[in-house]
Order: structure tokens, then C-alpha cells, then sequence
């Protein structure tokens, strides 16, 4: 990890689950890492954890995926005060437990919030993200957190009964699919220096998973356990970062032993 150590690092959902622990394991290991989220008084308080340890440093700052102005007015932030950015982790999602066809008028905001969280925030970060890179005269890398629900559907499983996925497992195939057309753009524009890789976790346990905001809660959820926990993930952000920078892993799926899909 030396050849990052002094390197800024964007992470978005860095107030809890795995973006936090994504943001506490770059800092670990010297990195000056800029966590967003909605709620940014939650990455100062584990931030003081990193603090006086001599690692890198931890900056919180308040961004609304959903949001493209708040995402414009967060990049020229990140602009003046760094200049320059060379990792981006693309981690901040949402999904809420509902049917596309709920005829229900209130779960239209539902769907709006879940795609420009997890799908066009996405977008719109990784452009502002790419001019701050394009800056930078050296290795970059983008890694977007996916799912396994990018890759395999599951709307009422056996397993899972009333999991409900509704949008959320397209907005995971789109991730999937848009960090592979990253990848050609960027060997399109004859771009070198930055690598895009997608992790598509199976269960961890997080807020997510425990609230029951998109997988329904349930006894045969014991089934896989034990569930994956966030150093998990974090540790496979680590090791895309350690690999030489001629090598690309440009998907990534990681699941607890016991899940079966
Ligand atoms: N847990 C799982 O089983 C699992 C499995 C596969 C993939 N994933 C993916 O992993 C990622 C992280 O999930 P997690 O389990 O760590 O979830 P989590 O514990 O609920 O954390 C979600 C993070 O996203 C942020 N966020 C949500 N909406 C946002 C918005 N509009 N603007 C900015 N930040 C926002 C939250 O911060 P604020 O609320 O402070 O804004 C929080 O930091 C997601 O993309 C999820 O789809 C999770």
C-alpha cells in the first residue's frame, strides 16, 4: 500500500456500514480520505479514532447522492482544498422493501431516491471525480460497489420470501454494467493511469441488511449465516489498491459461504 500513502481518496456512504470501514482501512494505511454522506457528524466521531495514530487523515463532508448540485458543490470542495484525487470508492446505496407495482402514490419517491442513489449519483461522482484525476500525474482507481444483485435476480426467493427487490437489483446490474463501459471509455481515450473495478458483496451485515430496508427480515436469513461483515468488503478494497498497477481484477463477487444465490 506504499505506493498510495499520502494519496487522497474519495469514499461515498462513508457514514456507516462499509463505506465507514472502507474510509477507516485507507486511512490506516496513510491515506487522506474524504468520507461523504448525508450525515457527516458520524464520520468525525470514528475519524478521532484515526486521529493522533500517524496515519492518514480522515475529512467528512456532507453530500446527497440523489442530489447533482450537492455532488457539484462537494467536488468544488474537494477541489480547492486537495487539487487532485486518485482513489474513488463508489459505495453509497439504498434500497427499501417494496413492489415496482405497489399501487400505492407514496412509493414513487421510493424508486426516485433509490436510482439516483445507487445508480446516477453514481454517474454523476465519477465524472467530477475523473476531471480531479485526470489532474493528478499519477495512478488512479475507481472501484464501485456493486452487488451480487448485479448479477443474479432475485425478486421472491425461496429463501428470501417478500424480499421485494423492486428497482434495487436494476440499479445494481446498471453499476455493473457502467464500470465496464468505464473501463472501454477509458482505454478509448488511451487513459493509462486510472483502473475501474466493480465488488459485488453478497450479505453483509450492516444497517441495511439488520433494518430490514431491503431484505425482509427473517429466520431463514440465519440460513447464510454467518453474513459477511464490512472489513470483509473493506479488505477486498485493500487488496484491488495492492495489486501492480499493470493488473486490473475488474470484478469482484464475494459472498458468505452458506449464501445460495
Ligand atoms: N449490506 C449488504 O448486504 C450489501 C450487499 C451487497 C451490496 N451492498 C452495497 O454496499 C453499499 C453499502 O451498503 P451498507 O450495507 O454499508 O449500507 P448502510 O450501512 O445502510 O450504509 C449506507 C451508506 O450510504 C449512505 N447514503 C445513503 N443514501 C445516501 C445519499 N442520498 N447520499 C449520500 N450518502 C447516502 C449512508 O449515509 P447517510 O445516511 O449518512 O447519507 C451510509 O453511509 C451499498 O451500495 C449497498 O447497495 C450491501
Amino acid at each position: 500500500m506504499d505506493k498510495w500513502q499520502g494519496k487522497t481518496a474519495v469514499v461515498t456512504g462513508a457514514s456507516a456500514g462499509i463505506g465507514a470501514e472502507i474510509v477507516k482501512d485507507l486511512a490506516r494505511n496513510g491515506i487522506i480520505v474524504v468520507g461523504l454522506a448525508r450525515r457527516p457528524e458520524m464520520i468525525n466521531e470514528f475519524a478521532k479514532e484515526i486521529e493522533g495514530t500517524g496515519f492518514g487523515k480522515i475529512y467528512a463532508y456532507k453530500c446527497d447522492m440523489s442530489s447533482l448540485d450537492s455532488i457539484k458543490e462537494t467536488f468544488k470542495w474537494i477541489e480547492d482544498k486537495f487539487g487532485v484525487i486518485n482513489i474513488l470508492v463508489n459505495n453509497a446505496g439504498i434500497g427499501k422493501k417494496t413492489t415496482i407495482l405497489n399501487d400505492n402514490h407514496e412509493v414513487d419517491n421510493h424508486f426516485v431516491d433509490i436510482i439516483n442513489t445507487n445508480f446516477t449519483g453514481l454517474v454523476h461522482v465519477t465524472r467530477h471525480a475523473y476531471l480531479l484525476m485526470k489532474k493528478s500525474e499519477d495512478f488512479c482507481k475507481i472501484i464501485n460497489i456493486c452487488s451480487i444483485t448485479g448479477h443474479n435476480v432475485m425478486s421472491f426467493m425461496n429463501n428470501f420470501e417478500g424480499q421485494e427487490a423492486n428497482v434495487y437489483h436494476g440499479t445494481k446490474h446498471a453499476v455493473k454494467a457502467t464500470t465496464e463501459i468505464l473501463r472501454q471509455e477509458l482505454i478509448a481515450l488511451k487513459n493509462d493511469k486510472i483502473r475501474v473495478s466493480s465488488v459485488s458483496p453478497g450479505i453483509v451485515e450492516t444497517d441495511f441488511f439488520h433494518a430490514g430496508k431491503f431484505i425482509a427480515e427473517t429466520d431463514k436469513i440465519k440460513d447464510v449465516s454467518p453474513a459477511l461483515n464490512s472489513s470483509d468488503v473493506s479488505s477486498v478494497i485493500l487488496y484491488l489498491l495492492q495489486i501492480p498497477y499493470h493488473v486490473n481484477i475488474t470484478e469482484v463477487i464475494i459472498k458468505p459461504v452458506m449464501e445460495p444465490f
